[in-house]
């Protein structure tokens, strides 16, 4: 059960009550934001430094670095890291990238290892980033002293590496994450999921236009009418709503086997309804019933217009049976293609609309509340 009972009972009071009147939990006003923030290259670039560059992304899963000496690479915004795990269990974070003339340190994307050599000039520093040994020592001459690799902020809680990407920056996660989503990440005991599978995409189109179709439940009948409609109500969504994080959930058909039979709360949620997560600014991780689908989103380096988009499942058992690997399998290609196929073309054309300087402003209504969260959480963020 992905819920502590107290809210396994209080989401399924709310959720039954919305499936038997057809009703959806209502934001106090609407919402307004130019187009331009698709667009704006001024903005994007405020973004890399207020958002990007400032806030603790989640970055790596735990259970890629379980042991001591175990590392794992990542790409952040600009920034590739190498996340290593100390003797004493705790990780830190580093620039992966050789102090000597930049070459990348580490190519691989996880392992283990207790000495990392550079592939250039073979040049080694330990897992702590303290620069161990340059070769040809007498020739190359004097080396500025304490050299070592650039260092990050970072933290493991809820099952994974958080970092933000300014060496000079710091980690708050109390401050980021608040009281509220705090106790709900831990609730869902994310360290001891695994990483079944992990991709990163490209699309043409701005990373808030992704993130906010994979926390949007009003397109659901029209833009996939045949792969997830069937299977819920629509335009139906509970939010618990944290400030700048927030939990929604939305009924499945399911539900209606225990609306009459059952008191709310009596079954785990888990079946009956899907919950979308915002862990502002960039993810979003969505529960279903035996996986979970978590999706970070970064900047194209240069194109406010496109972004890169990090999806991974995790998986309660670190090995599937057969049976569990075909299901997954199913379960993957289904999530790419309502993503590919369906959310994507229509995040292109809003890329194009707010390439024009006509098209306007967009509105949120009354029930997207859960994309009001993230666009409260921006420009708080951005101090607009
Ligand atoms: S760049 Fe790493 S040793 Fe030269
Ligand atoms: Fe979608």
């Amino acid at each position: 059960m992905y819920f502590s009972p107290e809210r396994n009972t209080r989401l399924a009071e709310r959720l039954f009550a919305h499936a038997r009147a057809g009703t959806t939990d209502r934001a106090a006003a609407a919402m307004s934001y130019p187009l331009s923030v698709y667009a704006d290259p001024a903005i994007a670039a405020k973004e890399r430094e207020r958002i990007f560059q400032a806030l603790p992304m989640m970055a790596v899963h735990a259970s890629q670095l379980p042991e001591p000496g175990d590392f794992a690479t990542v790409q952040l915004n600009r920034t590739p890291v190498l996340v290593s795990r100390q003797k004493d269990g705790r990780v830190r974070a580093f620039v992966n990238a050789c102090r000597h003339r930049g070459s990348t340190l580490v190519r691989q994307e996880s392992g283990r290892r207790h000495l990392f050599s550079c592939p250039y000039h073979g040049w080694s520093y330990g897992s702590d980033g303290v620069l161990k040994a340059l070769t040809f020592p007498e020739t190359f001459g004097p080396v500025p002293e304490d050299l070592r690799l650039v260092e990050l902020p970072c933290e493991q809680r809820h099952g994974f590496v958080w970092i933000v990407e300014d060496p000079q920056g710091r980690i708050d996660l109390d401050e980021h994450l608040g009281p509220g989503m705090d106790r709900l990440l831990a609730e869902y005991r994310l360290e001891t999921y695994h990483v079944w599978r992990s991709e990163t995409f490209e699309f043409p189109q701005n990373w808030k236009i992704m993130l906010e179709g994979v926390l949007d439940g009003y397109h659901v009948s029209f833009v996939h009418g045949a792969t997830i409609k069937p299977y819920f109500y629509l335009n139906m969504m509970v939010i618990e709503d944290f400030g700048r994080h927030h939990l929604t959930g939305t009924p499945r058909r399911t539900i209606d086997t225990i609306l009459d039979t059952e008191a709310p709360g009596q079954s785990a949620l888990d079946g009956y309804a899907v919950f979308g997560n915002l862990v502002s600014p960039n993810t979003s991780f969505v529960l279903h019933p035996h996986h979970i689908e978590h999706w970070t989103l970064y900047q194209h380096p240069s194109d406010p217009g496109a972004c890169r988009a990090v999806l991974r499942i995790l998986t309660p058992s670190k090995t599937l049976d057969e049976r569990g690997q075909v299901l997954m399998e199913k379960n993957w290609k289904i999530a790419c293609a309502a993503i590919v196929n369906e959310d994507v073309p229509v995040g292109n054309g809003i890329q194009a609309s707010a390439r024009s300087p006509h098209a306007g402003v967009a509105l949120l209504g009354l029930n997207e509340v859960g994309n009001q969260v993230f666009h409260r959480a921006w420009r708080h963020y951005m101090r607009e």
